[in-house]
């Protein structure tokens, strides 16, 4: 099977890990700040929280931005499930935006027009790893509201302003083996600013409050006070849960961060070579750069005109797992999920490009070690079975 993700291990992160299996420390140790430090880095951005995983990362910056009960939040339903599952875990309410048809990212327009009094910002996916339109939807949102860049898909993406991570109030990353590095499970949020960041941290644990300064007290009796300055003392002012990324995963993150350039460049090879053998078939649609961007690639979406295939794109994708080719479909939207259609009364209809995207894509195998003859066959394979479904 080539499957259509596949992580990379090398001996680098082998040892990165057993160093520190063999320390003190395998968790809320220091390889947690160093691979923080290394993100801030790749992102341009000054401060980077790591936590347990992207879903963890949005939850929290949601509610670092100050998210408040029955306040809704724009996000687009292509996408996976926890972008608009973190806003209601936040306490907030999504609102689906639609994308544009061409580049599959967040419509300004349409954005634009969800805008309520409830609204409280918006989140931006850079959908595959393409860099959406950051700029057209924080002049949509106006002046008061917040937009979060949902760039799980995202690392290494360069907008025309600079890498992704760095140019929305806050950017969110993954690092499940799925994306362009690993820390097994994981994730991290990436801001400019450092009272976010402060408050991304307390809610990682438990919204416990490190700063003596800002301490409430615990209110007791005036005849045991000095307790309250004991070493021991932690005070917790916000309830959160636990969402630390251990030291294991960030030092595994950490070494794979080190060779992104060289991921990152396999990956934009690996497109260029799909682009090139698959860019004159009729009926595919493939999904370019924005002009002035970069993207990460993440995934290679082609999409399929049912109208010019027999059994449109389902029937390829059964044709392609029935020959070792496991392409996938991202995503199901979201809006369609019974929770959702049975929560907010959302329905087939909603988001027209969406559900047309929805009914075309398909991910075509994508990850920096797939060589050449494998590729080479994922194409074949393709192009054969359309030409046996074309109508
Ligand atoms: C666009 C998007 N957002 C959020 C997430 C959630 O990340 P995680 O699986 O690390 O929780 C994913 C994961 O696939 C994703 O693709």
């Amino acid at each position: 099977m080539i499957p259509y993700c596949q992580h990379q291990i090398r001996d680098e992160d082998r040892r990165a890990v057993s160093k520190v299996l063999d320390s003190p420390r395998l968790t809320q140790g220091p390889m947690v700040q160093a691979f923080e430090q290394a993100l801030c880095g790749r992102t341009g951005s000054a401060w980077a929280v790591a936590v347990s995983s992207g879903t963890s990362a949005l939850q929290i910056a949601l509610q670092a931005l100050g998210l408040r009960p029955g306040d809704e939040v724009l996000v687009p339903s292509l996408s996976f499930l926890a972008t608009a599952n973190a806003v209601l875990l936040a306490g907030g309410r999504p609102v689906f935006v639609d994308v544009r048809s061409q580049t599959l990212s967040v419509d300004p327009a349409d954005l634009e027009r969800k805008i309520t009094p409830r609204t409280a910002g918006a989140v931006l996916v850079h959908y595959a790893g393409h860099v959406g339109e950051i700029g057209a939807c924080r002049d949509g949102l106006g002046a008061g509201r917040f937009l979060l860049e949902d760039a799980c898909h995202a690392l290494g993406a360069e907008s025309e302003e600079g890498p992704i991570g760095s140019q929305a109030d806050a950017a969110c990353f993954s690092f499940h083996p799925a994306k362009h590095i690993t820390t097994g499970e994981g994730g991290a949020i990436t801001t400019r600013s450092g009272t976010l960041a402060e408050r991304c941290r307390r809610l990682r644990e438990h919204g416990v409050e490190r700063d003596r300064q800002r301490w409430k007290g615990l209110g007791l009796p005036a005849d045991v006070s000095s307790e309250e300055e004991g070493a021991w003392v932690y005070e917790m002012q916000t309830l959160s849960g636990n969402h630390r990324l251990p030291d294991l995963g960030a030092s595994l993150g950490a070494s794979q961060l080190a060779r992104l350039d060289e991921t990152l460049s396999a990956r934009r090879r690996i497109a260029r070579r799909y682009d090139a053998l698959l860019g004159s078939i009729d009926g595919v649609e493939l999904l370019a750069e924005r002009p002035g961007t970069r993207s990460a690639w993440h995934l290679y979406p082609i999409r399929i005109d049912p109208a010019r295939f027999r059994g449109g794109r389902a029937a390829v994708y059964r044709a392609l797992h029935d020959e070792g080719i496991g392409v996938q479909v991202h995503y199901i939207p979201i809006h369609l999920q019974p929770f959702y259609r049975h929560r907010f009364g959302t329905r087939y209809g909603d988001l027209p490009n969406t559900e047309e995207a929805y009914l075309r894509l398909l991910s075509l195998p994508l990850f920096p070690d797939l060589a050449e003859a494998d590729q080479d066959r994922v194409v074949d394979v393709l192009s054969g079975h359309l030409e046996k479904l074309r109508r």
